[in-house]
């Protein structure tokens, strides 16, 4: 089964724009945050059954200073301030993951920006399963 990847543009954007002005992104574009704490991207994905999840996020982060997110799935924060460290160049996309609990059906995932540089560029958020790299958790 192929990884469910939620594409940036597609998500729920709050202090944030859809840009598409550096290559190498999935999609349509991706979210450029605004530089000020507490810009947030919210992705709604579907599991088919409750269970552990991997939360791969794809960005880039063209500064030399980490651009650190909490992730916040169904209102409860599963990993507070985690790193979005530079990447080299914008045009350099790399992925960081988290594991999560989702249940069965809808799940909000949200990703808030915890500094006043804002998040990092993010292009996508993908569900897969422990153990099943690439297989979204159904
Ligand atoms: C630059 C870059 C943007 C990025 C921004 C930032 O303006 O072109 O894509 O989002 O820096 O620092 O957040």
């Amino acid at each position: 089964v192929a990884a469910a990847r939620y594409e940036a543009e597609s998500a729920t954007i709050s202090q944030g724009l859809v840009e598409s002005n550096h290559a190498g992104f999935s999609g349509t574009g991706f979210v450029n945050y605004d530089n000020v704490t507490g810009s947030s991207v919210q992705f709604q994905v579907t599991a088919a059954q409750a269970g552990a999840a991997i939360l791969t996020f794809g960005f880039a982060n063209g500064t030399p200073t980490n651009r650190p997110m909490n992730i916040i799935v169904n209102g409860t924060t599963v990993a507070g301030a985690k790193p979005f460290q530079g990447t080299g160049a914008w045009t350099n996309w790399q992925q960081t993951a988290v594991n999560a609990n989702l249940t069965a059906g809808t799940n909000t995932v949200r990703a808030v920006a915890t500094t006043a540089n804002g998040g990092p560029n993010v292009d996508y958020l993908e569900l897969g399963s422990p153990g099943q790299p690439g297989a979204t958790p159904v």
